[in-house]
């Protein structure tokens, strides 16, 4: 006992007494500078990140984007991000003089760069030394130019193709089998999985020497045993982001409904379709867990009930698409935690009854959170919202406790109530997560 006291105290002299953060999980915080251009409460300037900064260890900046004719990593807002505008690349690195404990990496790709069917630049990229080459050239001017201190590499991998669970009534098992032996989206899946290896040590020997940080995200429905070498990419890149979540959209999956986001697999679904499958894969093929992360949603993905939806709400359940945008964020089929948290029937709200939703909570903690309202009399106005909340968030944080994982990132956190508009407080997604971590 003694000898490790006199251990620990000779590391706390030297790193520093972690009282603060005393778990030293990293929790990432997605920025969405898009949010900066939203209108109302949706709105979300560099500023108003600042209550939330103390729970991150990181901030990401989302999103840079690769242009096919130059292979150049461009800003995809130059209004927005650089110099001649708001310069907001600098206006994020520039937190750290007041949150020195931060990082702050620039993301690219991520969905945000074309839709992610026709992003096919990002696997032509990998294709050539060249292209890889000035590729990171402009990386690396871009980082040192703007003080970040890192990339993430959101790549824009062809994603699965949606697969009905649902074939006829009831027999979901049906529809299920069809996805074995259906055709892959990539030919050439095998080179983009060597050559993207490749590209991240290329990558990592760059950015090593000015001490930058490399992280590889995992988007949703890019599937990681196509695309990630696991035992290439683990002494490359200092952690792997799971985006575990999306699994089901109202654009991918218009006509059922069902859990976004799960924890463990449900019965009668794609066996693949949830997060305990995703962080098993990386680390059952030898990927450190100290060096994964698992990212949380701030956000719920609503469909439009219609008169053959289930009455009782309970997921899969038929539906008719995209439900309307939400009248902050105007993005249809997507609501954020304070647009949906405010329609809640709680005792907080105290609007017109019709338009509440009901709250389904989830007493396994396996599968998350869900609210509904079933169709008028017309047929109308039928709502059902796969989302997280702050306990659905904890439960997350348990799962990557229990598997070592090296901690979370908030995805994102303009969607997270940034404002406080559910109960007063502010980011309540973002500290929910932090106190359980
Ligand atoms: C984590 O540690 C840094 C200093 O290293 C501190 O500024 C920050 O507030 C800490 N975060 C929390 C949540 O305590
Ligand atoms: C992912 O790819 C593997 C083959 O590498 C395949 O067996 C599996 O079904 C795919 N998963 C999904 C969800 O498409």
């Amino acid at each position: 006992m003694e000898k490790l006291i006199f251990f620990l105290a000779a590391v706390y002299a030297v790193h520093g007494f972690p009282s603060a953060n005393v778990s030293g999980h990293k929790v990432f915080c997605y920025y969405d500078s898009q949010s900066y251009i939203r209108e109302t409460q949706a709105k979300m300037l560099p500023s108003d990140m600042e209550p939330a900064l103390p729970f991150c260890t990181h901030l990401v900046y989302g999103y840079a984007g690769l242009d096919a004719m130059s292979n150049k990593m461009i800003s995809l807002n130059e209004n927005l991000d650089l110099a001649k505008g708001h310069e907001n690349y600098r206006v994020v690195t520039r937190l750290k003089l007041k949150f020195p404990h931060l990082k702050v990496l620039l993301s690219v790709g991520g969905g945000a760069d074309a839709e992610l069917e026709d992003s096919y630049k990002y696997n032509t990229l990998l294709e050539t030394q060249e292209s890889r080459a000035a590729f990171i050239d402009s990386v690396g001017v871009i980082l040192k130019n703007y003080q970040f201190d890192g990339l993430d590499l959101a790549w824009q991998f062809p994603t699965n193709k949606p697969k009905k669970i649902r074939g006829k009534l009831g027999s979901f098992w049906h529809g299920f089998k069809k996805i074995f032996g259906s055709t892959p989206v990539d030919e050439h899946a095998e080179e983009h999985r060597s050559q993207f290896s490749i590209f991240v040590q290329e990558m990592k020997n760059v950015l090593r020497r000015d001490n930058m940080i490399l992280t590889a995200s995992v988007l949703p429905n890019v599937n990681s045993s196509i695309y990630f070498d696991t035992h290439a990419l683990m002494n490359h890149v200092d952690y792997v982001i799971l985006h575990g979540y999306d699994y089901m959209t109202p654009k991918r999956n218009p006509k059922e409904a069902d859990y976004t986001s799960p924890l463990s697999e449900l019965m009668k679904r794609n066996p693949e379709s949830n997060i305990n499958f995703l962080t098993n894969y990386w680390l059952q093929n030898g990927f450190p867990a100290h060096k994964l992360i698992l990212a949380i949603p701030t956000f719920g993905r609503a469909w439009k009930l219609n008169s053959d939806s289930v009455i009782s709400g309970v997921p899969p359940t038929p539906a008719e698409g995209a439900a309307p945008e939400g009248p902050y964020t105007k993005h249809e089929g997507l609501l954020s935690y304070p647009e949906i948290c405010t329609k809640l029937n709680n005792p907080a709200n105290h609007r017109g009854m019709h338009t509440y939703l009901r709250k389904v909570s989830d007493p396994s903690k396996r599968y998350g959170t869900y609210a509904f309202r079933v169709p008028d009399d017309n047929g109308a106005d039928g709502m059902w919202v796969s989302y997280e909340d702050p306990d659905s968030a904890a439960n997350k944080v348990e799962h990557i406790k229990g598997k070592k994982l090296a901690g979370i990132a908030i995805v994102d956190l303009s969607l997270d109530d940034f404002r406080g508009l559910c109960t007063g407080d502010k980011y309540p997604i973002l500290i929910s997560a932090k106190y359980r971590l």
